[in-house]
Parts: C-alpha cells; sequence; structure tokens
C-alpha cells in the first residue's frame, strides 16, 4: 500500500522548511519589507506536515468546521470514456482513470487494478493535495506535490462484491483538507487491521496483543470441532471474534473500545422438531446490508467454515438452572418479529462514542469521526443517511438534516462536533427503521423475553451491555464435566467450547457477575484494564 513510504518523505520535507524559515527570517531586510515580498508559501501549505495535535487546532482557526469535511472530487470508473476531472486545492487541473488488472485464470485471485492520476498547475511550489481513495470495501490515501502523473495500484480486491461494485460506481476520490495529513499519518497502526491479507491479520493480532494485553496462544489441531446438533439447545450463546480483512479490522477497533475479547455474537434455538437454528444481528443478506435473521445451523456453520475473516467461535453453553427455566416459545415470537429489521448500527456508533467520551485515544478524534461519516455518506447513502443522520437530529432535536446541515446547525448553537457526540443516546428514541438492536443487545432481549434475567427483568435495560458485560453474566455452564464430549476444553480452563479457530479464545471474567437490578448502567471501561467496579 501506498503509506509505506511515507515516513521517510516527510523528514525531508520538514528540513526544507525549517531551512525555508530559516532564510525567510534571517536573509530579509528588517523593518517593513516583507509585504513587498511574495511569500514563497501560504499558511496553508505548512499544515499538512505539522503534527497533528498542531495543525487540527490551527485549521480549527483558520476555517469553519464545515470547511474540515472531505470533499468528494471524482468517482473513477474502469469504462470510463474520458477521465474523471476536477479541480483540486493545490493543483488546479486533475484528471483520474481507472484499468482493471486481470487476476490469474484459475481464479485464485480475482485482479485489481491501477489508478493513474495526472496533476498540474499548481497554485504554488510549496502546496500539495491529500486525496483518499474509497470504496466501502477498502479506504487508502495518498498525497502529491508534483505536477506529473501518479499512480495508485490496488493489487487485489477484496472480493468479487468489491470489483463489482467499482465496475458500477467507481472508485470515490476525496479531496482532503491538507491538515488531515498528520490524522492520517497517525492511522497508520490503524488502516493496515483492514487488509485482508496475512500482514492484516498480523497487524489485528498485534495490536490487541499491544493495546489490551489480549494472548494468541496457537491452538493443537483440530481447529474445527465435530459437532454433534443433539448436545446444542435453545439459548446457547455464540462468540464470534473475526481477525482478518474489513470486519477484522472493525472488530479489532470495537474490541479495544469496549474492552471485549469477541468482537460479534449470535444464539442457538431449536425448533418443535428439534432442529437446530442460529438466530443473528449482523447477518450479511444478498444485497449485502446487514440485518437480523435466523439461518438453519448447516447453512450458519458452512458459511463461518467459508469465511475469509478467519473467526474464532466459542460455544457458552446456558446453566442448566437457566435452561429448565428457558421459555423456548417467548424466544423463538420474540427472534421471528425481529427478522428482516436492520442491525443496530445508530446504537453501536452512539454506544462506543459515548465510552469514548472527551477522551478520545488517539488517533480518533471527532474531527475523524465527522471526515469519515462524511465519506461513508457518499460511499453509502442509503446506511449512512439511517446509520448517524438520523441520530445526530436527533441530538440536535431537528429533522431531516444531512450531515452538513448538522455541522452548520451545531456551530450555530456554539456546540462543537464533538459536544454533540458525546450526547448520550435515549433509550425511548425510536429511528425511521425501528427499535435498533446489535448483535448483542437482540441476543439479551431475547433472553429478556425467555425469563433468563428474572427476578429483574424489568429493571435490564439490555442496550446498556456491550459484549463483555453479556459473556461475564453468570448464567452459562460452569462444571467441566457436563460439557459436550466434542468441547476441546482443558484443566482450569474457562468452561467454553472453541468449536473454530486456530488460536485459544479467552474471555477474561467469563461467567462471573450474577445479574442485578440496573445493571452496566453505570460502567467505565477504559484500556487497557478496563477495570469495572461492582455493581456498576
Ligand atoms: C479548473 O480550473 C482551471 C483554471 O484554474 C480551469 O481551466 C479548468 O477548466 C477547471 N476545471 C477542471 C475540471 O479542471
Ligand atoms: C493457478 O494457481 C496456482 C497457484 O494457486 C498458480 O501457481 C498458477 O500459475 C495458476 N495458473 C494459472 C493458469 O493462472
Ligand atoms: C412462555 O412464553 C409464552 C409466550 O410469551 C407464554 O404464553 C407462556 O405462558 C410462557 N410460559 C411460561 C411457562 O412462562
Amino acid at each position: 500500500m501506498a503509506q509505506r513510504r511515507r515516513s521517510d518523505a516527510l523528514p525531508c520535507l520538514w528540513l526544507l522548511l525549517l531551512l525555508l524559515s530559516l532564510v525567510l527570517t534571517t536573509g530579509l531586510p528588517r523593518g517593513g519589507a516583507v509585504g513587498l515580498m511574495k511569500l514563497p508559501f501560504s499558511p496553508g501549505d505548512v499544515l499538512p506536515i505539522l503534527p497533528r495535535q498542531v495543525a487540527w487546532p490551527v485549521m480549527n482557526t483558520l476555517h469553519s468546521a464545515v470547511d474540515l469535511l472531505p470533499s468528494f472530487v471524482a468517482a473513477v470508473a474502469p469504462g470510463d470514456l474520458s477521465p474523471a476531472a476536477w479541480n483540486g486545492s493545490c493543483f488546479a487541473v486533475n484528471e483520474a482513470a481507472l484499468e482493471l488488472t486481470p487476476g490469474d485464470r484459475n481464479g485464485t485471485d480475482i485482479g485489481g487494478a491501477v489508478l493513474r492520476l495526472k496533476t498540474a498547475s499548481a497554485q504554488s511550489w510549496t502546496c500539495m493535495d491529500l486525496y483518499v481513495f474509497a470504496t466501502p470495501y477498502r479506504i487508502t490515501w495518498d498525497y502529491y506535490f508534483a505536477a506529473r502523473e501518479h499512480t495508485l495500484e490496488i493489487s487485489s480486491w477484496e472480493e468479487a462484491a468489491e470489483l463489482e461494485y467499482v465496475k458500477q460506481h467507481g472508485i470515490s476520490v476525496f479531496l482532503m483538507p491538507s491538515g488531515m495529513l498528520g490524522t492520517l499519518l497517525s492511522l497508520i497502526d490503524v488502516l493496515p487491521l483492514f487488509s485482508n491479507t496475512g500482514w492484516g491479520q498480523y497487524s489485528n493480532l498485534a495490536f490487541l496483543e499491544k493495546h489490551m494485553g489480549a494472548t494468541f496462544e496457537k491452538r493443537s489441531q483440530p481447529w474445527v470441532a465435530n459437532i454433534r446438533k443433539e448436545d446444542i439447545q435453545s439459548g446457547d450463546f455464540l462468540a464470534l471474534s473475526k481477525i482478518r480483512g474489513r470486519w477484522g479490522g472493525f472488530e479489532t477497533l470495537e474490541k479495544w473500545v469496549t474492552g471485549a475479547f469477541a468482537g460479534h455474537t449470535a444464539v442457538c434455538l431449536k425448533d418443535e422438531k428439534g432442529d437446530l437454528w442460529v438466530a443473528e444481528s449482523g447477518f450479511e443478506n444478498e444485497k449485502g446490508e446487514e440485518v437480523i435473521a435466523i439461518v438453519p445451523w448447516d447453512e450458519w456453520w458452512e458459511m463461518a467454515l467459508k469465511d475469509g475473516s478467519n473467526p474464532q467461535i466459542a460455544l457458552l453453553p446456558l446453566h442448566p438452572d437457566i435452561r429448565s427455566t428457558f421459555n423456548e416459545s417467548a424466544a423463538w415470537e420474540f427472534a421471528r418479529s425481529m427478522v428482516g429489521k436492520p442491525y443496530g448500527y445508530h446504537n453501536m456508533i452512539f454506544s462506543w462514542i459515548d465510552t469514548i467520551g472527551d477522551n478520545y485515544p488517539p488517533p480518533l478524534d471527532a474531527n475523524l469521526v465527522m471526515a469519515v461519516m462524511s465519506m461513508w455518506t457518499r460511499l453509502q447513502p442509503l446506511y449512512a443517511a439511517n446509520m448517524w443522520n438520523e441520530a445526530l437530529n436527533k441530538r440536535l432535536g431537528t429533522e431531516g438534516l444531512d450531515l452538513h446541515g448538522i455541522i452548520v446547525e451545531t456551530e450555530r448553537r456554539g456546540m462543537s462536533f464533538d459536544q454533540l457526540l458525546t450526547i448520550p443516546e435515549q433509550d425511548e428514541w425510536v429511528y425511521s427503521d425501528g427499535k435498533s438492536t446489535t448483535c448483542v443487545s437482540f441476543i439479551l432481549a431475547m433472553y429478556k423475553e425467555a425469563g433468563v434475567f428474572a427476578p429483574f427483568t424489568e429493571s435490564i435495560q439490555v442496550t446498556e451491555f456491550t459484549i463483555r458485560d453479556a459473556y461475564m453474566l453468570k448464567i452459562f455452564q460452569n462444571d467441566q464435566a457436563r460439557l459436550p464430549s466434542w468441547c476441546q476444553t482443558e484443566a482450569d480452563k474457562p468452561t467454553f467450547c472453541q468449536i473454530l479457530g486456530e488460536y485459544k479464545m479467552e474471555l477474561p471474567e467469563y461467567n462471573t457477575i450474577e445479574p442485578y437490578a440496573k445493571m452496566n448502567e453505570n460502567c467505565p471501561s477504559l484500556p487497557p484494564t478496563y477495570k469495572r467496579p461492582s455493581r456498576c
């Protein structure tokens, strides 16, 4: 990827500017003459190479928040008759064309592309343009100082769906506010998390080891358990941890922010005939939308085995006492009533941001959140509208404003975007697509219906639970001897069954906290220890 050579380029530039400023301050005649000379660079030119902590405040004072939004300049598709053209902030004349590169014939590789971008007519000789190139599957960036042809190589598409997307919609090109460079540079640690390669997987493991103290101990073979479906019952919990590709990267960040050692969840259900099903919020349908679905176990398991994000999966069987009172028909009734509803994005994004509060771990900050939201709006307009625009409107008490309108309104009220984001979610807010549930709040809402939280059913708010809070609940099997025989566990190891994966899953504090009234309504969660006060 393009960002690897950055570290050598920057110090040189620093040096150049340092020299320039020396020349300027020592070589100029004292008093008055400065105004007559044309400065060789404008303050805006220097922004990109300032460290982020310095660049943002400077930018914030130079511009209004709306000017900090990335601007969409072009969508470059392979079949375009003429190159896409636009005006940059440094280079006035730019054009780009995309050429697909073929994969190999036996279909192991679906090919990639080369984007050729020409820059010309610079406003000044020190300026630069900073671009982000994005599809819903990847995001990469580059910046250009020189007026010439540049190439951006995409060695391989993530999956066939990305190639299809690019053929139809092209790669979106965003011109970034120049001060973003510092932010993007500090993202170097984070971007590889999303790469669907061995390198991407390594980055995820390294990130989790470094920031959460996770250990990734290799398991002995077999990595796939020989499951007897008869041994699995309604209500048994599935904890998944993906470590590769788009979902791997996303889960890694979610784990880090919430302290959970799993990034996704699903739940088992048995019907009257004894057939096994999996109910899941976050199931990807044919249209590529994340929805709530109930699928036959065999189908779900087959998808898990083929999943390119290399999932590690654990089955957490319910405790026999809980199981004996589990109201299966109420669970089914709830699950069926939710089928087809969208995954709870509003909920998820904001439960994260509440967690981060006014203390974003670097490199996250409100400006970056805003930039990502604005790019996402362009890439997936329908999703974005209900993902955050609606939620942000609710926070302002407005209706139907788009992101641009929201930022203008926020400023008008003398509030920062940062402050807007931290206004907490209210349970009674209902979005246009109904109540939203994330993967884990869907399961816990089902548990609630099935009586798992009795006698505290009425005083448990499931939207307050993270995945970590869910597996810490003391509702699971705690007797090693009563786990199914195909369940590979070891003495003095937690009593859950890992059913898939090359690394041992750890779920610290698994099965330790009995449900109580108003559970988790007041819990901090700060890396790296995520200490949880009792009864918070
Ligand atoms: C950009 O600006 C230049 C003049 O500065 C103009 O000639 C050109 O047509 C503009 N548009 C594009 C797409 O380059
Ligand atoms: C088929 O794939 C193998 C490796 O997966 C590769 O070595 C070989 O060159 C490919 N053959 C063709 C015709 O592309
Ligand atoms: C189980 O749930 C169903 C549907 O909600 C309800 O009609 C039934 O009375 C419940 N059974 C028990 C034992 O609580």
